[in-house]
């Protein structure tokens, strides 16, 4: 078990009508109620932004799962946030076909314009910054997704023009 949890009294908080309606939703779709854990925890996050001790407790007890099951299937599953995260979350592939076209590069140019390392969120809260192993689109690397958006072939001022629209809220438009 997680030794916060393990550690101190927290308790499981109340899954809202919506979390559960969703979880019920997708038991449908599984022969286990444990082969929900996952999509459990993903409706959380999408719902809160994050999973809290609070919250991990909560599909713990709902889906009757133990608690350091349920962890590990959120520590495997490196999409799962265990810690508050920024409105935004960059996932930035550091596999080997976007670590070959140079996405050390593109990291430490997010770094200085964001003035965040790996795990950090800016002091706004818009910006998080994950590495995550390959997305998937390795013939088109270096790659990042930012929500549900995959950026492909990134470029410094691809990425400039990606934060900057985010920034000021409009969509997503690039040049090249
Ligand atoms: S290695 Fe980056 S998308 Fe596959």
């Amino acid at each position: 078990m997680n030794n916060l949890i393990a550690s101190t009294a927290i308790k499981a908080r109340q899954l809202t009508e919506e979390e559960i309606h969703e979880i019920e939703h997708e038991k449908t779709h599984y022969p286990y109620t444990q082969a929900v854990g996952l999509e459990a925890l993903k409706i959380v996050q999408k719902y809160q932004g994050w999973v809290s001790d609070e919250s991990l407790l909560a599909v713990s007890e709902y889906l009757d799962i133990a608690p350091d099951e349920l962890e590990g299937v959120a520590t495997f599953f490196n999409m799962i946030f265990r810690r508050p995260v920024g409105k935004n979350v960059i996932l930035l592939c550091d596999s080997v076909a976007c670590w070959m076209l140079g996405c050390d590069n593109l990291k430490q140019h997010i770094s200085n314009t964001l003035g965040i390392d790996y795990g950090e969120t800016t002091k706004d809260g818009l910006f998080t910054l994950i590495p995550v192993p390959c997305l998937g689109a390795c013939d088109k690397a270096p790659v990042m997704m930012v929500g549900r958006e995959t950026y492909t072939n990134l470029s410094t001022n691809k990425i400039d023009q990606i934060i900057a629209h985010i920034r000021d809220g409009s969509p997503v438009e690039l040049d090249n």
